[in-house]
């Protein structure tokens, strides 16, 4: 007769303890910030609206790219392998545009708003002026800066939304996904940066040629 009483206590205890802190946490996400997401797949204002702008870099970076690829494609410039390279790195960064505006779905963020616009952080940047003799070398220096800026930009991301706003779920995405991505994509950059120095010292034309052969 004592045992199920005895263990009804502890368990009401148990819960007390362990739901009292959920409850005022939950309590104080909800009266902090309106949201623009649904009830039923709560994200903070904060966190989704850096998500917005993290879409519009992504989309912004294809563009960057695929401005690259049209420049290395043109005929007096003719450089197959950096054309390539770089039309499936605007192919790759306008997927993770589409991935991002598909996780906003999911948690039921308005993909569109007045600050959400797609073109709005893209300007055109011309060619790059050559360095050590090369627009090739130029054009890879640029694209390693533009992935350490998203880099930069998914960490903020990050830390906007873990701690207090609690959104693991997301952080959780982004680290296990994009972050690993992200270094991937910038060992290759910087490996290939040190390469193509060294094969520009002799004879850059030919250099650059044989690095576009056997090296993009
Ligand atoms: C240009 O070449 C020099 C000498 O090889 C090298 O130290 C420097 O890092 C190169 N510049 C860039 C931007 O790679
Ligand atoms: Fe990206």
């Amino acid at each position: 007769m004592m045992k199920p009483i005895f263990f009804g206590v502890v368990a009401l205890m148990f819960a007390v303890v362990v739901m009292q802190p959920e409850q005022v946490s939950m309590q104080a996400a909800d009266g902090a910030t309106a949201t623009d997401s649904e009830k039923w797949n709560y994200m903070h204002k904060t966190c989704s609206s850096k998500l917005h702008d993290q879409i519009n870099m992504e989309f912004g970076a294809s563009l960057f790219y695929l401005q690259y690829a049209a420049y290395f494609a043109q005929y007096k410039v003719n450089l197959p392998g950096f054309e390539k390279f770089f039309f499936n790195a605007a192919s790759e960064e306008r997927e993770h545009g589409i991935k991002l505006i598909e996780y906003a779905l999911m948690r039921g963020v308005t993909p569109i708003s007045d600050s959400f616009n797609l073109a709005a952080n893209y300007a055109f940047e011309g060619e790059p002026a050559a360095v050590n003799g090369s627009v090739a070398l130029a054009a890879l220096g640029k694209a390693l800066a533009k992935e350490q800026e998203v880099t930069k930009s998914i960490r903020e991301l990050i830390k906007i939304c873990e701690g207090d706003l609690n959104d693991y779920h997301l952080v959780d995405y982004l680290t296990g996904e994009f972050l690993e991505e992200q270094h991937q994509g910038q060992r290759e950059l910087a490996g290939k940066i040190s390469m193509l120095n060294k094969m520009l010292v002799t004879n850059p034309e030919l250099g650059e040629y044989i690095f576009d052969q056997q090296n993009m």
